[in-house]
């Protein structure tokens, strides 16, 4: 057997269930995963909440959540000369995730699977997609130069600590992020000059300036305004939070690139890449790593392990 998170009605944590079903079969171009590691992201509970049905319109009941995980493939379906069994995989896209296996299309066209780099454990393969490759799609949206002075707006979330490290390999000369001041010591370890967000903003980030670009990965009008002042073109300035306000402003939302989780593998290369998992839970008891990520300041990413198989087995990193 297989086991699935699904949700039947759109809600809050809590109206998540883990269900027993059949391991799927991989039909003709599809490959089954057995999934490691699973990414838990904002996206999943503003998914369950139903905040994206317009958008993303899921099928009810019986919806599962969850954006990326790490695994291997188990069976391969007629067809497919991209992948073998055993072979280890990072999915993307898509809902689905928070489940033991699943049935994947695994053509380079549908742009779910990518190989999974053996120097990355299996927690840190899963969190690569959404944090890493939405980072890689901002940076390229501003068209970041080697040399140039980057400002990111919530530094220290999942996507803005990618944001940091990639812009530094693409050969940013500065890094400045904002962020809590609890995570100021893990910005610096990174290579980025902390900023705290709220009152003074726009002093404290106009004594660190001017920059070349900005990336905003928190969302909101503070920000927003903060990143008008600081970057005068409007070309050069993104955000990664959807918000009309935002946009009228004069911060474009943000268009993710093609293949955009390959590419950005290959710009990390074998250079040195952190993504911090803060907290571990049992795919069972995903409910709690969803409610844990809506209250946000992590610092670091979430992961569900299906091999956790116990409440006791939950392992954090930040009180709960
Ligand atoms: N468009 C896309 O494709 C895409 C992809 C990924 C994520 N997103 C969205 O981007 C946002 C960030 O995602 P994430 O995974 O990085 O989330 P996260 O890990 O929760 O990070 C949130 C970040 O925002 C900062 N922050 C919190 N309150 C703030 C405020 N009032 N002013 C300025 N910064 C503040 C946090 O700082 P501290 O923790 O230090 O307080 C942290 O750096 C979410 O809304 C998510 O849904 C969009």
């Amino acid at each position: 057997m297989s086991t699935a998170v699904l949700f039947d009605r759109y809600g809050g944590p809590d109206a998540l269930y883990a269900t027993d079903t059949p391991v799927p079969s991989a039909g003709p171009g599809e490959v089954v995963v057995r999934y490691t590691a699973i990414g838990v992201n904002p996206i999943d509970w503003k998914i369950l909440r139903g905040d994206l049905k317009a958008m993303l319109p899921l099928e009810l009941p019986g919806a599962c959540p969850g954006v990326e995980a790490a695994g291997t493939v188990v069976q391969v379906g007629s067809g497919v000369r991209r992948f073998r069994v055993g072979d280890p995989v990072i999915r993307h896209g898509r809902p689905g995730t928070f489940r033991t296996h699943e049935a994947v299309p695994a053509s380079q066209q549908a742009d779910e699977l990518t190989a999974w780099p053996s120097r990355f454990t299996a927690e840190r393969a899963a969190v690569l997609p959404v944090a890493a490759g939405t980072a890689y799609s901002a940076l390229r949206q501003v068209g970041l130069r080697a040399g140039e002075r980057l400002l990111i707006h919530g530094a220290s979330g999942g996507v803005g600590l990618a944001a940091v490290q990639l812009a530094l390999l693409d050969g940013a000369a500065e890094v400045v992020g904002t962020g809590s001041a609890r995570h100021h010591d893990l910005l610096r370890r990174l290579g980025a000059v902390p900023v705290e967000y709220g009152e003074g903003l726009s002093e404290r980030l106009a004594e660190l300036g001017p920059f070349d670009a900005t990336v905003d990965c928190a969302g909101g009008l503070e920000p927003a305004g903060a990143a008008v002042r600081a970057v005068p073109e409007e070309a050069r300035r993104v955000t990664i939070v959807a918000d009309p306000a935002v946009q009228a402003l004069g911060v474009p939302f943000l268009e993710h690139v093609p293949l955009e989780l390959a590419s950005t593998l290959d710009l990390i290369g074998h250079s040195p890449f952190e993504l911090p998992v803060t907290a571990r839970f049992p795919l069972s008891r995903a409910a709690d790593a969803l409610a844990l990520g809506q209250r946000g300041g992590l610092g670091g990413k979430l992961v569900l392990l299906p091999t956790l198989a116990t409440e006791q087995d939950a392992d954090h990193d930040v009180s709960l």
